[in-house]
């Protein structure tokens, strides 16, 4: 059995083992720091929370800020990055083994910039009030990105993580193999993290409120800012804040996308997970599904293209392992009319026909092959 630290650095190595820091990237970093923060940065002492790599840690230097104190869980990532400062001659980057869940940390930063974290602590609040102590000041700036409740991707991963989560490295790089390039980017975070909450933007507003911070400006994520993939498919919250109501924006959830969609996603999922297939199998077929998610979304750049990949990547699994499905549920009525679609049949008798839905018009429109 793990512990919680043994597990984050098993969780970092399975990201970031295979990762370079390179001068390119870190100077897009850099241009993103500018358009969030622009001169509030310069002569600042921030903290990188949760530093990963250390890349915006490097870039907050680039960015103007005076000193970065990178802090991180993993004692590799922390072994890493110092190592990098070292070789590079780099002193104003103060490298920490932290975890403020259990222990405390001291601090006295003017911006906190908590990225790709949030999501992945429990208990939130707490987590919060032990982070904005690190910056005491009243007009202390923190930039909060936190994993979007609703979005197509929270089906995806939530559905593979069910029957392939894993908690140690070696075992994540025995099946990384069998995952396509963009897969494997996102599976080598999504599968081995420790834990993953999906927040709404009103959820994510009470939480930080109850740690007295408000949004003041919502940014464009990174991939837009730099003009590559970027989709609906996943678009986590990413939110300057401050203490105290001045300057607060309001977050009005987002409307759910495809939500029919999803439901027969989940639909077919849940008959497939409760169908008696042996685990190893299910895990491939978690794998599988992963796949065919991410190289779907990488070839259309679509979520279109993503919900009728996965929509035929699980009906082939319900298919070819015959299972049984409840004649009423989503799952059963779109199993039906996808094999008309696929048998060239009519199909105005069939309940699911008409629905609304991307996969309906798809099937209706489309020879589907298996
Ligand atoms: C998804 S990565 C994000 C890394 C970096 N912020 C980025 O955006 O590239 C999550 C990082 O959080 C670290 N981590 C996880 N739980 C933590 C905790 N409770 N305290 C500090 N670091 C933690 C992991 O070691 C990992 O480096």
């Amino acid at each position: 059995m793990l512990t919680a630290e043994q597990h984050i650095n098993n969780y970092a190595n399975s990201m970031f083992r295979f990762e370079r820091l390179n001068d390119a990237w870190i100077d897009s970093c850099a241009a993103y720091l500018q358009y969030v923060f622009g001169d509030r940065l310069l002569g600042k002492t921030v903290v990188d929370y949760a530093f990963g790599r250390g890349n915006w840690s490097l870039a907050f230097l680039k960015a103007g800020a005076s000193k970065v104190i990178a802090i991180d869980a993993a004692t590799d990532n922390v072994a890493r990055f110092s190592r990098y400062c070292r070789q590079n001659g780099i002193a104003d980057i103060e490298v920490i083994e932290g975890n403020v869940l259990s222990a405390p940390i001291n601090a006295d930063a003017d911006i906190v910039w908590l990225y790709g974290i949030l999501h992945h602590v429990e208990p939130a609040a707490l987590f919060l009030k032990h982070i904005t102590a690190l910056a005491p000041r009243d007009d202390a700036l923190f930039y909060v990105y936190a994993y979007n409740r609703d979005s197509l991707r929270e089906f995806v991963v939530n559905a593979c993580r069910r029957v392939c989560q894993y908690d140690n490295e070696q075992d994540f790089r025995t099946d990384a193999p069998y995952l396509t390039r963009a897969a494997r980017l996102r599976g080598r975070d999504d599968l081995t993290a420790p834990h993953i909450d999906w927040y709404r933007s009103s959820d994510l507003a009470e939480l930080l409120a109850s740690n007295g911070l408000y949004a003041t400006v919502r940014h464009d994520g990174f991939e837009k800012f730099n003009n590559s993939f970027c989709c609906d498919e996943f678009q986590p919250h990413q939110w300057l804040c401050q203490r105290g109501e001045a300057g607060k924006i309001s977050v009005l959830d987002a409307k759910r996308r495809y939500e029919d969609d999803v439901n027969v996603l989940k639909s077919m999922w849940q008959s497939i997970v409760t169908a008696g297939i042996a685990e190893p199998d299910l895990q491939k077929i978690g794998l599988g599904l992963f796949n065919a998610h991410f190289a779907a979304l990488e070839n259309t750049a679509t979520s279109e293209g993503a919900v009728i990949e996965d929509f035929q990547f699980l009906l082939y699994v319900l298919i070819s392992h015959d299972v049984e499905l409840d004649n009423q549920s989503p799952a059963s009525r779109y199993t039906t009319l996808a094999l008309a679609s696929l048998n060239g049949n009519p199909t105005d008798q069939i309940a699911a026909a008409s629905d609304d839905t991307l996969v309906a018009h798809h099937l209706r429109t489309n020879r589907i092959r298996l």
